[in-house]
């Protein structure tokens, strides 16, 4: 027997970070949006685990031992079931890593609700959510998926309304940025006063008030990314790839999460197709994809 599941990437429209926990995490307000970028995990019977890696989103460096989330996945499932981690995970990746789309939490997300079928293991919803937060600050949402407020270090989630759906252009960089390095060039910003110290974290009430009115002009103000100034100074091009996306015509463009993604959101599925061939022709990223959200979480396909 073998069970396939699916995980989106995905895009955060509000990011709001606050200063340095004493936990090494820091304090969120985001707002999430699952789009249509999926990977796909298939698990089947084993003994002990074997992680393989393909697709177009492994670039290489995705390890295949316990340093994979996945791997981490199915052990923390075990454990919680009280019985032994016998897989084969085979990962097909089209999100692709170190991107700032939550690939990584993607998979984990498909893995365990993949093995929960394959293995029987009827974990309750709360249950999966509670394993997804110990395996990263973006798990929770990647089973959840549609649009949901983010808070904590971003594992606790709940549901937001979304009157329609939105467009969006992802400008993908040759070369990924580490989570972590983003986050510390943020704090050194904010130690040397160049950025605001986040002492007050922005409202995400912009942005859930445009996605309940469905109002795309009032969205594509609204779109603001604290992790953005981080990710400039780390990698000073994504300025202009940001412009590239606006001369293109995308309604507003931001960096998805801690990058180096551009996310551009645009009007409607036309001009989607429009402004991705205008990007992909520029030059200035190695991959463009014209996706939608939102779209559901973690599910089983089969
Ligand atoms: O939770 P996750 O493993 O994805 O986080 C990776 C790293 O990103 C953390 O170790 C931390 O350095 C940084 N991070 C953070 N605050 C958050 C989420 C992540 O500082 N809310």
């Amino acid at each position: 027997m073998r069970v396939t599941a699916r995980a989106p990437a995905k895009v955060n429209m509000h990011l709001g970070v606050g200063p340095l926990r004493a936990d090494g995490f820091h304090e969120l307000r985001t707002v999430y949006l699952a789009v249509s970028l999926f990977d796909t995990v298939t698990v089947g019977p084993g003994e002990g685990l074997a992680v393989s890696v393909t697709g177009e989103g492994a670039g290489g460096d995705v390890p295949t031992d316990r340093r994979n989330l996945v791997w981490q996945a199915a052990e923390l499932l075990a454990a919680s079931a009280g019985m032994p981690a016998d897989a084969t995970i085979a990962v097909a990746k089209a999100i692709p890593a170190a991107a700032g789309l939550a690939g990584g939490s993607a998979d984990a997300a498909a893995t365990l609700v993949a093995l929960d079928l394959l293995w029987g293991t009827r974990a309750a919803p709360g249950d999966l959510a509670g394993i997804a937060a110990q395996l990263g600050s973006d798990v929770p949402f990647s089973l959840l998926g549609g649009v949901a407020l983010g808070r904590g270090r971003g594992e606790q989630v709940s549901p937001v309304l979304a009157r329609r759906p939105t467009h969006w252009v992802l400008g993908i960089a040759d070369e990924g940025l580490s989570t972590p390095a983003v986050y510390r060039e943020l704090d050194r910003l904010r130690e040397a006063g160049r950025v605001p110290d986040g002492a007050e974290l922005p409202s995400t009430e912009g942005v859930i008030a445009a996605l309940r009115n469905g109002s795309p002009a009032a969205l594509a103000a609204a779109l603001s990314n604290d992790l953005q100034a981080p990710a400039f100074s780390l990698r000073p091009e994504l300025r202009r790839a940001l412009r590239a996306a606006t001369d293109a015509g995308a309604s507003a463009a931001l960096v998805s999460g801690s990058g180096p993604t551009v996310a551009a959101l645009v009007e409607d599925e036309e001009a989607a197709v429009r402004v991705a061939a205008v990007l992909a022709g520029a030059g200035v990223f190695r991959t463009v994809r014209a996706v939608q959200g939102p779209v559901a979480g973690a599910r089983v396909v089969a």
